[in-house]
C-alpha cells in the first residue's frame, strides 16, 4: 500500500475489540459509515437508509443482512443491494481492511 493510501485510511479499531456480532461507527471523508463484523468479516455500509435516510447502526443483523429499524427494510452486507421492501436503491459500500490487528475503512 502507498504511503498516501495509509493516509488516507480509516481506523476503526482493533480486531480483537470488533468481535463477530459487533457493529460501530466512524467518520469517512465526512460520511458517517457503520461497520459490521458478520462471521469475521468486516463490513462497511454508508449509515444511511436508502429509503428515509433513517442510520442503520444498531439495526438487526442476521442471514448476512442488516434491518432498517425505521421501516424494516434489508440491506446485503457484502454488497449493499436493498433485499426488501421498502428501500429499493442500495447502500453506498467502502472497502475494509484489517492490518497490524487493526480494522481501517478506505475511502472511495
Ligand atoms: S427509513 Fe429505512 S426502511 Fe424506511
Amino acid at each position: 500500500m502507498s504511503e498516501q493510501a495509509q493516509l488516507e485510511r480509516v481506523l476503526v479499531g482493533a480486531a480483537a475489540e470488533l468481535p463477530e456480532g459487533s457493529q460501530t461507527e466512524v467518520s469517512v471523508g465526512g460520511q458517517s459509515v457503520v461497520v459490521v463484523n458478520y462471521e469475521g468479516q468486516y463490513h462497511a455500509l454508508k449509515n444511511n437508509c436508502t429509503h428515509k435516510d433513517f442510520p442503520l447502526l444498531g439495526g438487526d443483523v442476521d442471514n448476512g443482512r442488516i434491518t432498517c429499524e425505521k421501516h424494516g427494510a434489508k440491506f446485503e452486507l457484502a454488497t449493499g443491494k436493498a433485499k426488501t421492501l421498502p428501500a429499493v436503491k442500495p447502500v453506498k459500500m467502502f472497502r475494509t481492511e484489517v492490518d497490524g490487528g487493526q480494522v481501517y475503512v478506505l475511502p472511495l
